[in-house]
């Protein structure tokens, strides 16, 4: 790294140090309004703008998103582009909010059809709206046949995300084929200075930030495996301009909340237009719709930033936290948990557990958690995964005597699943071999020794829901681990008909939310973590029905900074989390301290992973004493506004998070240091986001700062001088809170 860089960061953090940022606490209610001179709908929410016209010819066409203007301003009536040559019609030049395959269009449809009668044309028309409080509806209608689309865009009023999709109804008296369905098509503002940011990695190198200038032609993000993916999240940030930077400039983002395949391209067409288009992953799908019958989509949001990509990622943690999770608009912060799964693998049994159960309350842990193991013949990852009985070698007595101890410590008890799985050494792939995915004859490809139960049957879904009902009515549970360690292969399901077995891309995910959503109606009390072999599943759709995710298996606190920092792009650190285990970490047998690896899973919610048993008085001492510090901030770091002050990518030498709570009384301060060189000392930090009038005092939950430094200082002090750090070495770091000690005295 070069240090030189590094400061020249944090000189552009402080330029931009006074500049005013969206109020995310101020609610203005949203403004949707239609004109009816000029048939074009205007959407005010947040900060933001957006508006689209019903064309010269009846079809929806995107007119502006960005910057909120100004109430009086006036749009005219919306145009079609003209053909741009005898090679590019006008359905293709002009941009359509939701467009069919059809009439000459080049670009990426929204909805594609084929009928039994051969015709495959597709062209979508305005038929009437309803404004209902934040939503808009519309209906289009094809130009011949009674195929309709029912368009949803539901406006969140404080952050003015969008939630838009798409409902497709089959009026006409035959089948009808859908080849390809959007939820959405987002358009920008003509340009070539775009670029394009977003998420990619693997198993255990997930949450890479990557970033690239859009160019003619497409990018396709996606999954193909019938789950969300470590590969590519379905989340992504447009930026404008040459130097767009963390707080200034514009931003378009958007998620979309989907856990099967999906897709999203990004396109820039031949008129240099930008067209965003997500929803189902048109490859190897297919949905019959007969008639009277209707598809509805996932919604695809989309948000929009006029101060950078750091508060895109504010405005999108906000809303999730106030609109998606399930516990919104108020979650609860996340209990400090233990989970015994890198200490003890597949080997728990009663004593083991409850052995750690007491040193993990010693420490302060609020919930226990039992890894993989405890159920089936369950020895290593060869067999059990379907038996969901208790293996009654490991627990003669179920799980009533470890469950009641936990709770005896004070914890509530978590216990993971992975309910859509099955191997073939078990009862019950040996009872219903025919309940996984597979096309018949064909090899089934197992992966970590397992098969993909085909959740689309009703007798599957059935199953599962019939299994976790049973085990948590009879076992005081708070706190489901759902994992989903592979991805699909063969998805055949050959129990119904051939032009139906593509339903599977649909059904299996519905089936999947129906059963989460079932299970929380029946059991308000109870958790849910999505884990998929780390972080294969996390999107808008799961996060809807689960409390947290598990970003990734890779715990080394180092790689943590990096793909923690790609994690919060996209979701809150109030749904991270992040445990804190061993070294030398077997990911990369690095050597850290407890400290460091407690100040890096503290920027999170906070877990312990870590074999108890092998811990020294001092580390028990160290642990206790940071997990305390950590619940007086953890309503800061999981639901407070975050500033990546300084990013761990790119080689760089340092890295710093900043958390700030929404009404500003506090502040927590997280700085890394990876390798000192040269003798320099740490770069100064500047704060942001503080109260500039109110005075902070500061407290240190690790390391030190400066010699001389104060210990109260105004918000503009913090902000406008800096913190200087106190550290040199190898992997260290250091954690300070600020707390508005003028607070009780005043009225800011
Ligand atoms: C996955 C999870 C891990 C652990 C194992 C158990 O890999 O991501 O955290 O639960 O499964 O088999």
């Amino acid at each position: 790294m070069k240090l030189q860089t590094v400061v020249l960061n944090v000189v552009a953090v402080v330029a931009s140090a006074g500049m005013c940022t969206t109020s995310l606490t101020a609610q203005k209610p949203a403004d949707i309004h239609f004109d009816a001179a000029s048939k074009v709908f205007r959407i005010d929410a947040g900060d933001m703008t957006y508006a689209f016209g019903v064309n010269n010819v009846d079809e929806l066409q995107p007119v502006y998103w960005g910057q909120q203007l100004s109430r009086t301003d006036k749009f005219p009536p919306t145009l079609t582009k003209p053909e741009a040559a005898s090679f590019d019609s006008s359905t293709t030049t002009t941009p359509n909010e939701y467009a069919g395959w059809g009439g000459g269009l080049y670009v990426e449809p929204a909805l594609k059809v084929s009928y039994p009668d051969g015709n495959r044309d597709l062209v979508l028309h305005y038929v009437s709206h309803t404004i209902k409080g934040d939503e808009l509806t519309i209906t289009l209608k094809d130009i011949e046949r009674n195929l309709f689309v029912e368009l949803h865009y539901k406006v969140d009023p404080e952050t003015g995300i969008i939630g838009r999709s798409a409902v497709i109804m089959n009026k006409t008296s035959a089948p009808v084929t859908i080849k390809e369905a959007a939820a959405a098509t987002w358009s920008l503002p003509r340009g070539t200075d775009y670029s394009l940011r977003y998420l990619a990695g693997r198993w255990a190198g997930e949450w890479n930030l990557e970033k690239q200038a859009i160019r003619p032609g497409e990018t396709v993000l996606e999954s193909k495996r019938g789950s969300t993916g470590h590969q590519n999240n379905p989340w992504f940030a447009i930026e404008r301009g040459e130097h767009p930077d963390e707080e200034s400039g514009d931003v378009w983002f958007g998620a979309l909340a989907w856990s099967g395949s999906w897709r999203i391209t990004v396109e820039q067409d031949q008129l240099q237009q930008i067209r965003v288009t997500g929803g189902f992953n048109p490859f190897d799908f297919s949905y019959k719709l007969l008639p009277g019958k209707e598809l509805a989509t996932p919604v695809f949001y989309g948000g929009y930033s006029h101060h950078g990509v750091g508060e895109a990622s504010r405005l999108l943690h906000r809303f999730e936290l106030t609109k998606i999770v399930p516990q919104a608009p108020d979650p609860r912060p996340r209990p400090v948990l233990y989970n015994s799964w890198e200490a003890t693998g597949f080997d728990v049994n009663q004593a083991g557990q409850e052995a750690l159960a007491e040193k993990a309350a010693s420490i302060g842990v609020e919930r226990f958690v039992m890894d993989d193991g405890w159920f089936g013949q369950r020895k290593n990852d060869h067999a059990g995964l379907g038996d969901w009985y208790v293996n009654p070698q490991k627990f003669p007595n179920g799980l009533k005597p470890l469950i009641d101890k936990v709770h005896s410590l004070g914890m509530d008890f978590g216990l993971w699943v992975e309910p859509e799985m099955v191997n073939p050494d078990s009862d019950l792939y040996r009872k219903h071999p025919d309940w996984v995915l597979n096309f018949t004859g064909r090899p089934r490809t197992e992966g970590r020794n397992q098969l993909v139960l085909n959740l689309a049957r009703k007798d599957v879904r059935d199953y599962v829901y019939g299994f976790l009902d049973n085990l948590l009515s009879h076992n005081q549970i708070s706190f489901l681990k759902w994992d989903y360690n592979r991805n699909w292969s063969e998805p055949g399901w050959p129990a119904v008909a051939p032009d139906e077995q593509q339903a599977v891309y649909v059904d299996y995910t519905r089936n999947l939310y129906s059963i989460l959503r079932e299970l929380r109606a029946k059991y308000p009390h109870l958790e849910i973590e999505s884990c998929s072999g780390g972080g294969g599943r996390v999107d808008l759709g799961i996060l809807g029905l689960t409390d947290e995710v598990w970003p990734s298996d890779n715990t080394d606190p180092f790689d943590r900074l990096r793909i923690q920092d790609g994690f919060t792009y996209a979701y809150s650190p109030g749904v991270m989390m992040a445990w804190v285990t061993d070294s030398p970490s077997w990911m990369n047998n690095r050597s850290t301290s407890l400290e460091y690896r407690f100040l890096s899973s503290m920027q999170g919610s906070l877990g312990v992973g870590a074999n108890l048993n092998k811990w020294t008085p001092e580390e028990f001492e160290t642990a206790k004493r940071l997990i305390t510090a950590y619940k007086q901030v953890r309503e800061t770091v999981q639901h407070g506004s975050l500033y990546r002050l300084v990013s761990p990518r790119d080689g760089s030498e340092i890295s710093v998070t900043e958390s700030v709570a929404l009404n500003k009384n506090q502040a927590v301060l997280f700085t890394f240091l990876h390798s000192s060189q040269m003798g320099y000392p740490f770069p100064r930090v500047y704060m942001r986001g503080l109260d500039p009038k109110a005075d902070y005092r500061v407290t240190s939950i690790a390391a030190s700062m400066a010699k001389g430094s104060p210990t109260v200082a105004s918000g503009s002090y913090w902000m406008g001088h800096g913190v200087d750090v106190n550290l040199r070495g190898d992997f260290q770091a250091a954690a300070f809170r600020f707390d508005d000690v003028s607070a009780a005295n005043s009225s800011h």
